[in-house]
C-alpha cells in the first residue's frame, strides 16, 4: 500500500512534485508512490533522482481497466494527479478515488472541470468519505489562502472584543494585489489552448462568473476594472487584469459559499473550530500588479486582446502551439529559482454597530521560487501530505468528504504546512482604520 501516489510523475511538474517529496523532511513517514503511462520514462526518472524505496507503476488514465489494476496494486490513500489537460484526461481518476474512498488532489486551473468533478463526484466522495481537492497549484492556493487568512484574523479580533456578536461582522470586501515573477510549461499552455479550443464561447464566459464553483449566490460581485488598485494603501498601488483572476476568485468564493452553507454545524459539531468569518455579501477581487496606472491599463488591454485574438482566430493557436513549450518542457532549474509570488491582501469588513466603521486587515504572503512550478509542487505535495493526517483530526468539512477547496479542507493544517516548507512566509493583521503606508 502506498501513502501517496503521484500520477504523471515523468511530466514536467510530476518530476518537480517526485524530487520535492524524495527529500521531504517527513519522508521516513509516507510511502510514496509514482505513475505514468512510459514505463522508460519511470525508470529514467528513479535512476535520475535514485529513488529507492518508491515504486513506479504504469497507467493509462484514458482507460478505466489500466486505472482499476493501478488501484488494486498500489492501494494508494492519496491519488495526486499531474496528467492535464484535465478536461480531456482527468475524469476517469478521479471518479476511481471518489469510488474507492481514496483522496484526490489536482493541480489544474480548467473550471469546466472542477464544475464537473463538483456535479458528478461531490455526493458521491460524500458517501465514500473520499476528499477531492482540485486547484492545489498557483490556482488557487494563494487566493484561497489569503483570503481564508484575513477571515481567519477578523474571527480571532472579534473573538476579544466581546460587545460584537461574532454572526453579524464578517469580511465584506477583500482585494489582493499579486506579483509573480515565474514562467511556463508546455502542459499549461496545452491546458489553456485546449479550453480555449474545446468549450463553447457561451461555456467560456461562464465559466469565468464569480458564483461559477459556488453552492451559494454571490450577491455582490465586483466588477475586473482594466485599472484598479488597492483600497486605502497609500501610495496608490496599481494592477490590471489577468487570466487567472477569475478561476481564483471562483474558488474562494467556493470557499466562502462552503462555509456558508455548513455554518450552522460548526456550532454543533466543530468542537470549537472557528468559522472564517466571511460575511453573507462578500465579495472577492484580484488585481495583478503593474508599477503605475499606465501600464496596468497596457497590461489589461494586452491580456484581453490577447484572449480575444486566441478565441477567435484558430491559426493563431495554431501559431502558439509552435511557440510554445512542449509538453514535458518547462523552465530550467535555475529560471525556477529566480521566480517569486508577492500577494498583498486589503479586506474590510462589515461597519460595526457601535461606531458604524469597518474593521481593516491587511495580509501579506511571500512565495519564493517560480509560483507555477517550485511553489505548486511544494503546495500539491503539501495537501497531499495534510490529507494523511488521521480522520478524526481533520477539519469539519474534510471529516464530511465530498469536492472541497484548500481552505475548506485544510485551512491552518495547509497554512502551517506551507510555512514550515520555508518556502512561504503569510503574516495578516488588524490596522487602525486611515491610510496604510
Ligand atoms: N495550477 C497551476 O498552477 C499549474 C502549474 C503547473 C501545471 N499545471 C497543470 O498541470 C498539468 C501538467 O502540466 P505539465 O507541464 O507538468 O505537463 P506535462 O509535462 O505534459 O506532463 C503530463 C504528464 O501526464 C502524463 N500522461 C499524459 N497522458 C497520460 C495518460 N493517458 N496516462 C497516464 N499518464 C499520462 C505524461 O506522461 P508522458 O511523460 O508519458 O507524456 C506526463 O507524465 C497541466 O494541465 C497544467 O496546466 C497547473
Amino acid at each position: 500500500m502506498v501513502d501517496i501516489l503521484v500520477v504523471g510523475a515523468t511530466g514536467y511538474t510530476g518530476h518537480l512534485i517526485t524530487r520535492y517529496f524524495a527529500v521531504h523532511r517527513e519522508r521516513d513517514s509516507f510511502k510514496l508512490g509514482i505513475a505514468a503511462r512510459s514505463k522508460a520514462k519511470l525508470d529514467r526518472l528513479v535512476s535520475e533522482l535514485n529513488l529507492s524505496n518508491i515504486q513506479p507503476f504504469t497507467v493509462d488514465v484514458t482507460n478505466d481497466g489500466s486505472i482499476k489494476a493501478l488501484f488494486d496494486e498500489a492501494r494508494p490513500r492519496v491519488v495526486l494527479s499531474t496528467v492535464g489537460p484535465y478536461i480531456k484526461w482527468g475524469k476517469p481518476l478521479a471518479r476511481a478515488c471518489a469510488h474507492n474512498g481514496v483522496h484526490y488532489v489536482d493541480i489544474t486551473g480548467e473550471s469546466p472541470f472542477v464544475k464537473d468533478l463538483i456535479i458528478e463526484l461531490d455526493f458521491l466522495a460524500t458517501k465514500t468519505k473520499s476528499i477531492l481537492i482540485p486547484s492545489c497549484g498557483l490556482d488557487s492556493v494563494p487566493s484561497d489562502a489569503i483570503a481564508y487568512l484575513a477571515a481567519q484574523t477578523l474571527r480571532s479580533a472579534l473573538k476579544t472584543m466581546h460587545e460584537y456578536s461574532l454572526e453579524n461582522v464578517g469580511i465584506a470586501e477583500s482585494h489582493t494585489r499579486i506579483a509573480v515573477k515565474g514562467g511556463m510549461s508546455g502542459g499549461t499552455a496545452s491546458s489553456v489552448l485546449n479550453m480555449v479550443e474545446t468549450l463553447s464561447r457561451k461555456d467560456l464566459m461562464y465559466s469565468q462568473t464569480p458564483d461559477y464553483l459556488s453552492p451559494v449566490k454571490v450577491r455582490s460581485p465586483q466588477r475586473l476594472k482594466f485599472v484598479s488598485s488597492l483600497p486605502i494603501v497609500r501610495p496608490k498601488r496599481y494592477g490590471g487584469i489577468f487570466f487567472l483572476i477569475p478561476y481564483n476568485i471562483s474558488v474562494v468564493q467556493r470557499t466562502r459559499g462552503l462555509f456558508t452553507l455548513y455554518a450552522d454545524k460548526f456550532d454543533k459539531d466543530g468542537d470549537g473550530e472557528d468559522l472564517p468569518a466571511y460575511a453573507e455579501d462578500y465579495s472577492y477581487t484580484e488585481l495583478w500588479a503593474a508599477s503605475n496606472r499606465f501600464t496596468a491599463f497596457f497590461l489589461s488591454l494586452s491580456i484581453a486582446m490577447g484572449g480575444a485574438c486566441l478565441l477567435l482566430f484558430p491559426p493563431l493557436r495554431w501559431l502558439a502551439r509552435k511557440i510554445l513549450p512542449e509538453p514535458g518542457q518547462g523552465p530550467s532549474d535555475e529560471a525556477l529559482e529566480k521566480g517569486s509570488l508577492n500577494m498583498h491582501n486589503i479586506s474590510i469588513s462589515t461597519p460595526l454597530s457601535t461606531t458604524g466603521k469597518p474593521i481593516v486587515i491587511e495580509s501579506h504572503l511571500h512565495g519564493r521560487g517560480d509560483p507555477s512550478y517550485t511553489l505548486t509542487a511544494v503546495m500539491a505535495s503539501e495537501v497531499a501530505l495534510s490529507l494523511l493526517t488521521p480522520q478524526e483530526k481533520l477539519p469539519l468539512l474534510a471529516r464530511k468528504g465530498g469536492v472541497l477547496t484548500t481552505m475548506t479542507a485544510l485551512g491552518p493544517i495547509l497554512l502551517k504546512r506551507l510555512s514550515a516548507s520555508g518556502r512561504f512566509e503569510m503574516e495578516s493583521s488588524v490596522r487602525d482604520d486611515g491610510t496604510i503606508e
